[in-house]
This record gives structure tokens, sequence and C-alpha cells, in this order.
């Protein structure tokens, strides 16, 4: 018997150090340093061997590849999530809290996906709860195997007997591998057996996906150093109460990260959402105060989505602010403007804010419809549901120009919107002469103000 070997890692970013230290090097966190056991068995490195083969180095002219060698997974929204469909060899991570439908969606794609053997590995469910998902999906496939194992060595058994054209792990925080002591969902033992899936990645050129946990923050368990270690990362994410989930790329090799795909979660599983609109237009009916729309573009597509605010008289001491699916620092700024620019005030008042359909927006176009939803509760005067907003809101309180505003105007006009506000430096260049919609061009809140309160 060799000496137990142990080594402390941050929990943090992964890195290692042979003694305890309070504050990591690597990510500057305290506190974050645990023991692990790493003691090595020498006969079990087989899987490291692979590394030792022979190589060399080669020219970059005579290196052959094939173009456009990606496998289409038969669902579009991923597709166009890893930018075209899965490049061979890729390891992708999947990530979101729990519940929000990552094994649901993995299992999809497995049963879908045509023309492609498939091992779904799960350490987290039986094979009867798989198969009662699958019933509930309404799929079937005759090329899909189900493993439910947690050690690497019998997953790579049963990969060599099996051969599969695609394999997804479910989850990597359930892995284990027994070249090292650590209990499974360790930070070595994530980092080994992550190591060991892409080392047979790469070989084999077999796309492999991981699921992965999130932790409370919202980062992914045991994770700066998966993410590096990872072709592609997609995380998985929505409120749990609404239906509607998005599928956010946050770093890939081989596509955009800008692309987002939307699902949403049915009785019988995920359905692809191809038109985002639909997420606004099933919510509308009548004119209530403290509604906004804005037309923003995620990915590469416009989506109109709703803002709903309230502005109340604050029934404690001190005003509440809070925001679901917009950033509250975002809002806090809005309100200061609103209050030191322009005078409302609003210091003294509670302030909600809500994206509907329970999705979290990035596109910093939707400022000006939240200032107009706060606005609009404020003064308990409805917007026309006929009228869009495409605007970022600067300190100052200037409205100021977006991307590709163009296409927001489009499906602004597509959907039979009567008006849009964009920002006035928005103009140039723009031809007007194609739009049915009436273009409303503002450089400051009260000129938004007066149109539609005024
Ligand atoms: P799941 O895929 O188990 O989530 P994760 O793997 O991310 O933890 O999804 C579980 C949730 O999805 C659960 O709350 C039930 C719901 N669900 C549906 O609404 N419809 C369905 O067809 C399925 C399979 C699940
Ligand atoms: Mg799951």
């Amino acid at each position: 018997m060799s000496k137990t070997k142990t080594s402390f890692f941050c929990q943090n970013c992964g890195s290692q150090s042979l003694k305890w230290i309070g504050k990591c090097p690597g990510c500057g966190e305290w506190n974050t340093y645990a023991e692990e056991i790493i003691e090595r068995d020498k006969d079990q490195k087989w899987s490291r061997q692979s590394e030792r083969r022979q190589s060399k180095s080669i020219l970059i002219n005579e290196i052959k590849y094939e173009l456009e060698s990606r496998k289409d997974t038969n669902n579009a929204e991923l597709n166009r999530v890893l930018g075209g469909g899965l490049v061979p060899g890729s390891l992708i991570l999947v990530g979101g809290e729990p519940g929000i439908g990552k094994s649901t969606l993995m299992l999809q794609i497995a049963l879908y996906i045509k023309n492609c053997k498939v091992l779904y590995v799960s350490g987290e469910e039986s094979e009867q709860q798989i198969k009662m998902r699958a019933e509930r999906v309404g799929l079937s496939n005759n090329a899909c195997y189900i493993f439910t194992a947690t050690s690497t060595q019998e997953i790579f058994q049963q990969i060599a007997e099996i051969t599969p054209e695609l394999i997804v792990i479910d989850s990597i925080q359930t892995l284990q591998t027994n070249i090292i002591d650590a209990s499974a969902g360790s930070i070595s033992q994530i980092k080994e057996c992550a190591a060991e899936m892409q080392r047979y990645a790469k070989l084999t050129g077999t796309p492999v996906f991981l699921i992965g946990h999130i932790t409370k923050d919202g980062s992914l368990a045991g994770p700066k150093l998966l993410e590096h270690m990872v072709d592609t990362v997609l995380q998985f994410e929505g409120d749990r109460n609404y239906g509607y989930r998005i599928l956010r790329s946050v770093k890939n090799r081989f596509g955009s990260t800008s692309e987002l795909g939307i699902y949403e979660m049915q009785g019988n599983g995920l359905r692809e959402v191809s038109n985002p609109s639909e997420i606004l237009l099933s919510q509308r009916d009548e004119n209530l105060s403290g509604t906004a729309i804005a037309a923003t573009i995620e990915g590469m597509r416009p989506m109109l989505i709703e803002t709903q605010s309230l502005v109340s008289s604050a029934a404690y001491g001190t005003p509440q602010r809070s925001s679901t699916g917009f950033e509250t620092k975002r809002l806090g700024m809005l309100l200061a403007v609103l209050e030191k620019r322009h005078g409302f005030r609003l210091g003294v008042k509670d302030v909600f804010l809500n994206i509907a359909g329970g999705i979290r927006v990035d596109d910093p176009a939707i400022d000006l419809a939240v200032i107009c939803s706060i606005l609009s509760s404020n003064e308990d005067i409805a917007i026309s549901a006929k009228d869009c907003f495409a605007a970022e809101v600067g300190l100052s309180g200037e409205i100021r120009p977006v991307n590709r505003v163009d296409q927001r105007i489009a499906e602004a006009d597509k959907l039979g919107f009567d008006r849009i506000f964009i920002s006035k430096y928005n103009l140039k260049g723009l031809d007007l002469s194609k739009f049915n919609i009436e273009i409303i061009a503002v450089s400051n809140v009260e000129q938004v103000f007066a149109k539609l309160f005024g």
C-alpha cells in the first residue's frame, strides 16, 4: 500500500496547493481551501496511457479536416446555440438550477437525434425513472442505451462495448474515478472525471454532453475549472414558475456566444419556441398601467418583451426595490436618473419590476421600456398596447441608440404595433420608407413623457 496523498483545493476555482492557505492566489477568495485525498493507484493509470502515445508536430498545411462535419441534433434550438450542430469530439457542459429541465432536455435530444447511437449515463436516476420520463415526453429510440452508474471505469467499459456516437453524462458531480480517493462531487473528482471524458472525446471524436449542477449564487458547482476544460458551456435558465426556458451559450469554441435557444416546458416535455415573440403575444390583452413593451434582440433574433412595474408609497421606512429578470443595480440606476435628472419623486416609493414570462434580459435596449413602465405605474396612466420601446438610457437621462434598430423596428412592424420609440441618434442611415409603423425619435426622458402622458 502506498501512502495516502492529500492536497488542498480551492472549492471556488480549483487551484491546488500542498498546504492550507487562507486566501486563494488563483481567484482571490477567502477560506475556500479544503483537503482532498488524491492518492493515485499505479495499476489504474490506464486512462492516462493515451497521453503517452507517440506524437509529433505536424505542418498546419498537412492537417486534414472535413468541412461541415457537424452533426444535426434534430433540435433546431440546440443546433442554433451550438453554432450549427454538434462538432465531433466536443465536450459540452450544460449547467442549470435543479429542476429547470436539464435531464429532460438531454433525454429528449438522446431520443430524438437521428441515425446516432447514444449512451445516456445517469448517476441520479434509476432506469425506471428514465423510462417513465421517456414515456412522458412520448419519444422512443432504438439506438439509445441507458446506463445507471457513477464509476468512470464502469462507464468506459460500457462505452467500449457499445461504441456510442454520442454520450450524455447526468451529472458530472455524481461521477467518480477510482484513480482518486476523494468523494464524488469534490473538486479533484470533478476535475479528473471531466479530464477522462475530455481525453475520450478528443481521441475518438465522440461528442460528450456533461450536465452540471449550479450553486446557490448561480455559478456552476466546482466549475471555473470545468469551464476552462470544456469546449462549450451552455446555461439552461428560466423561472421555475413559468414555462419558458432559455438555453444560453456562455462559452463556445465553435460558434458565437450571443445565440440562444428558447423552449417551453410542457406536460409532455420541452417544446421548441421558434418564434420568441409569442411569449409576449400570449399575455397581451387589456390596457393596464405599469406595463410597457420592449423590442429587444436576444442572440440574432428580435423578441418583444413586456416589462411590468408597480410603484407604490413605501409601507415601511426604507423603500424597497426589487426586480425579476432585470438587474436590480441597473433598476436602481434608472430610478436615480428619474429622480435626479427629471425630478420624479421616486425615492420614497416602493418599486417592483418584473419581466413577463420569467425570462432574464441582458439587452440594454430594454431600459426605455423599464422607465416608461415605472412612469406609467407612478402616473397610473396606461401605455397603449400598440406602443413599444427600444433604447438605452444613459446616466444623464439621455436616450441612447441601440444596435440593429432596423431589425427591432421590422419585428414590431410585423407584429402590428402602431408606434415604436427609439433614440434620435438611431435615425442616421435608417430607411423609414419600408416600415408602416410610426417611428418616434426622442433624445431625453421628458420628450417620451410628454408623448405618453402629456
Ligand atoms: P428535470 O429535467 O428533472 O430537471 P433537472 O435535470 O434540471 O434537475 O426537470 C424536472 C422538472 O420538469 C420537474 O419539475 C417536472 C418538469 N417536467 C415537466 O413539466 N414536463 C415534462 O414533460 C417533464 C419530463 C418534466
Ligand atoms: Mg436532472
